[in-house]
């Protein structure tokens, strides 16, 4: 794992370093353990991002500071006295912008100069279709940045594999904080990973799936262009989902009715903040959801739900 991660990621990561968990949900639950312990009080979050791990981190007891996104992602202000700040510089969630190279120096100096610790959540980081993805935030500062993976996109959600490369002052109180919950995560599973990694596997699985999510996004790209040329599609194109800024006079709640009552499953942009935002109104769609067979007839309802 530190050797592909190190390849595919450039990450900087020594196997005595890795803890694996039970997807980036355990992991990022560890690190707030781990900062609560040190007497923590408060963590930043990027202002659009998913609901649960902000629960997660309130249930720690541990109070957010929400940091605002644009199009260079995360702009690292407000952050005074912040124990951490959760991060998706790859491609943020659900916005779809990368951390441009100034505001990754940015949030490295804050981590620098205050002791506060970075959490990279990498939870897609190895689809990136228009270019090479970029690498690891954690290669620029490893004592700064928790890099934290996930096999919940490369293989699939319900197998509840992660792992965390943690900077060597903080990995005691990581694996301890693991022990507690469920001493270490099951061995066959890390066995299997390590085999489908090492006999060449998880590389083929990880270049099938991009060449499959990589038409599906084209597929949406164009179908949505050609039907609903109202809709912005916006972000880079990587990842398994994509974000679609609606027309001037359509509200989330409108198409999200006209969606669910064809038997869609698509999110607001609202549903990804705890504040009314001050973007245009988007959806947030999974292309990677449907199975194959039903992709076409998805595709067509969702362009069905956003014109008329
Ligand atoms: C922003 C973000 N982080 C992390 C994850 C992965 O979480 P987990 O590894 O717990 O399945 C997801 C969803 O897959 C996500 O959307």
């Amino acid at each position: 794992l530190a050797g592909y991660l190190a390849r595919a990621r450039g990450v900087l990561a020594d196997p005595e370093r890795i803890v694996v968990c039970s997807g980036f949900t355990q992991g990022l639950a560890l690190i707030c353990q781990v900062l609560r312990g040190r007497g923590e009080m408060t963590v930043g979050v990027e202002e659009f991002g998913v609901m649960d791990h902000r629960r997660i981190i309130d249930g720690f007891g541990l109070a957010m500071v929400s940091v605002p996104v644009d199009d260079a992602g995360a702009r690292p202000e407000g952050l005074d006295g912040t124990g951490g700040l959760v991060l998706t510089p790859a491609h943020q969630f659900p916005i779809g912008v990368v951390l441009s190279p100034g505001r990754r120096s940015q949030v490295i100096e804050w981590a620098s100069g205050t002791g506060g610790l970075i959490v990279e959540d990498d939870y897609d980081g190895e689809f990136r279709y228009d270019r090479q993805p970029v690498g690891a935030l954690q290669a620029l500062a490893p004592d700064l940045v928790v890099f934290a993976g996930t096999a919940s996109k490369s293989l699939a959600p319900g197998l509840r594999l992660g792992w965390l490369a943690v900077p060597a002052a903080l990995l005691d109180e990581v694996v301890a904080a693991k022990t507690i919950v469920d001493r270490h995560s099951a061995n066959l599973d890390q066995l299997t990973l390590a085999e489908l990694i090492t006999s060449g596997g998880y590389d083929r699985q990880i270049r099938r799936a991009r060449l499959v999510y990589r038409r599906r996004r084209d597929r949406l790209v164009s179908e949505i262009g050609r039907t609903s040329p109202g809709v912005r599609i916006t972000g880079i194109a990587a990842g398994l989902h994509a974000l679609l800024e609606l027309p001037t006079g359509r509200t989330e709640r409108d198409v999200l009715e006209r969606a669910a009552a064809r038997g869609l499953a698509v999110d607001g942009l609202g549903e990804y903040t705890t504040s009314e935002h001050r973007r245009r109104p988007a959806l947030v769609v999974g292309y990677g959801t449907p199975p194959q067979h039903s992709f076409t007839a998805a595709l067509a309802r969702l362009s069905a739900s956003l014109s008329g």
